[in-house]
């Protein structure tokens, strides 16, 4: 059942959010150390070995649709990409913290800067997502966020995620 939790989204003013580049790509790439790295981060399509322009191509990267997450002093914290589904949807996808500052909570400041990112620009009536069943933290962070399973997929061994957007 698809969540009706009412969430504000707060991130602390000192981290941003603001449109990735490929060089935050390059610095992404170096958190990723095997092909099932590759394949929790990126989802079945994406091709090993990763690279700066092959990837970011693959990830159908633009400055509209892909973000960093950086620290006060401008480093990357994390990294994440939102795409608008027609009709009313925005999905969300490529979901990564530095492995510096993971465990900390900061996957759900990355989280919810997307979501708010994308509920400022696309006013959508659900969020979505999809995850490895396996990926524990990833899930755990989702569902602490208010999203809840909406299909599962055997053959991918993933679920469907979705958050319903209260009406403001
Ligand atoms: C997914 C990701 C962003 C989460 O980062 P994070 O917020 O630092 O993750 P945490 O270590 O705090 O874990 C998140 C939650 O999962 C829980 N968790 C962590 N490992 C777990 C495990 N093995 N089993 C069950 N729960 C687990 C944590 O306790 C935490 O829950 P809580 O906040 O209720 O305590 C980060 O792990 C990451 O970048 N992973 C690599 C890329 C990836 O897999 N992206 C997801 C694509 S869908």
């Amino acid at each position: 059942m698809p969540s009706s939790r009412a969430i504000r989204y707060n991130p602390p003013m000192h981290y941003a959010l603001r449109p990735a580049d490929p060089r935050d790509l390059s610095t992404v790439l170096a958190w990723i150390h095997s092909p099932a790295d590759l394949r929790f981060w990126g989802g079945p399509l994406l091709t090993w070995p990763p690279d700066e322009v092959k990837t970011w191509r693959e990830i159908c990267a633009d400055d509209n649709n892909t973000f960093a997450l950086v620290d006060p002093a401008g480093s990357l914290a994390g990294f994440g990409q939102t795409f608008p589904r027609p009709p009313d949807g925005v999905h969300l996808g490529r979901i990564i913290l530095s492995p510096a500052v993971r465990g900390q909570g900061l996957g759900r400041i990355l989280v919810r800067a997307l979501v708010d990112s994308a509920l400022e620009r696309f006013h959508p009536a659900a969020i979505t997502l999809n995850v490895y069943r396996d990926n524990l933290p990833a899930v755990q962070l989702y569902c602490s966020l208010g999203f809840t399973v909406s299909a599962e997929d055997p053959d991918h061994n993933s679920y469907s995620m979705r958050l319903s957007v209260p009406a403001l």
